[in-house]
């Protein structure tokens, strides 16, 4: 046999991954230590009642002869996809049922639907970025190249006509460092993406954190974008899904006269076999009215956390970015420590944990993540311990 060497060029393990070993042998050594997790995006607060009652409901439709499903359509069940539709007609956004594809995830999506684009197809990342695009791409082989997320353009680049890509990818609000893409800007891409023969990956999964109305939440509120945009939503940080697992992506029939959603249908029908019944009814209750308003409670909640933080992050003069429009804030490493440096020194000085920008991208050296999807007491408490640390 002979295995995908592609692996090898990876780094030795998934950023998340290595921070979790870190700090489990940090605790192993330090079990007085009272850890604040602010490192992966994972939510705290439970699922809104909406939802959960959606699940009783059909785990107990589940137990009844009458009402007992077993598989369901690969692509998810019509009440969901009619669910997503209605979400995005609300914003102005008319998608056709067929456009939408129910998944576990917007992270598993975004790995397999490299599976309809050859190895020789350049991808095109932002740096800093969410790893999880860089790396699906080196696994496949596949080249990259970086776009320079920086100070200078506030993070968000914009196309440079002399650098030729086939796929790009495109994360707003972004992670890590929470800017938002406006209007003009994501036209560029769109335009860009025209001109190159390029399709772009747009990651939406932070859109329910946008505050301000005039900046887009979906790519396809651009003119032209459902010609060459593929858009990756997810559950897990609108509606505390995480551990409960349902995304979608949405592949518009405009691209390729409806190729690439044939593809991907035929490759979802293939290698995939749905979304839990229970968890798709939990998913629409989301989004109804009811079930939104809970979810942007929980949301309130966490940009309360975000300011609570960027309040702390300026009374100590620290530079960031984000947190208004994103659960995330990303800031400048004090004293121009490096990002490594810096995780070592919060985790040991102040038993808190975030994640380093360098583990981002090269742009993120010297920078550092921090999320506000803590509980309050928590968050309070770590910027209390950080002030200390750094005032
Ligand atoms: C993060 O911390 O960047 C996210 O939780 C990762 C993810 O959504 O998979």
């Amino acid at each position: 046999m002979h295995i995908n060497e592609n692996y090898r060029n990876l780094k030795e393990s998934y950023l998340f991954s290595n921070i979790a070993k870190k700090v489990s042998e940090y605790s192993a050594a330090h079990p007085q230590a009272k850890l604040i997790r602010m490192g992966i995006g994972d939510v705290t607060l439970p699922l809104p009642k909406a939802t959960v009652d959606a699940m009783v409901e059909a785990a107990r439709e589940m137990g009844k002869r009458e009402t007992f499903r077993g598989y369901g359509p690969e692509q998810g069940y019509g009440f969901l996809k009619e669910s997503i539709a209605a979400y995005y007609a609300r914003r102005g956004v008319m998608l056709d049922e067929h456009e939408i594809f129910v998944s576990d995830g917007a992270k598993s999506d975004l790995g397999n639907i490299l599976d309809l684009f050859t190895e020789e197809n350049v991808a095109l990342i932002p740096d800093p970025v969410y790893p999880a695009y860089v790396d699906t791409n080196i696994m496949a082989g596949r080249r990259v190249l970086y776009m320079e997320a920086n100070e200078g353009n506030g993070f968000l680049p914009l196309p440079d006509y002399a650098v030729d890509a086939d796929i790009i990818y495109l994360c707003s609000p972004n992670n890590p460092t929470g800017a938002v893409y406006g209007k003009a800007a994501l036209s560029a891409w769109v335009e860009y993406a025209h001109a190159k023969s390029a399709v772009i990956f747009f990651d939406a999964a932070y859109e329910a954190f946008i505050a301000d109305p005039s900046l887009p939440r979906s790519i396809y509120e651009i003119p032209g974008a459902k010609s060459c945009a593929v858009e990756f939503c997810s559950f897990s940080k609108i509606a505390g899904f995480t551990g409960t697992r349902c995304g979608y992506t949405v592949v518009p029939k405009g691209i390729m006269n409806g190729e690439l959603n044939r593809m991907w249908l035929h490759r979802q029908t293939t290698k995939f076999n749905g979304v839990p019944y229970i968890v798709q009814r939990g998913a629409a209750a989301a989004l109804t009215e009811e079930g939104f308003g809970q979810c942007m409670a929980n949301i309130s909640y966490y940009k309360e956390n975000a300011r609570i933080m960027a309040e702390a992050l300026e009374s100590l003069s620290i530079w960031f970015t984000g947190g208004k429009n994103s659960p995330y804030i990303w800031l400048r490493c004090p004293n121009g420590s490096k990002s490594w440096d810096f995780f070592d020194t919060l985790l040991k000085e102040a038993n808190v944990v975030g994640t380093p920008g360098a583990g981002f991208g090269n742009n993120g050296e010297g920078y550092f993540r921090l999320t506000a999807f803590g509980n309050r007491e928590a968050t309070v408490e770590a910027m209390e311990r950080i002030k200390e640390l750094l005032g």
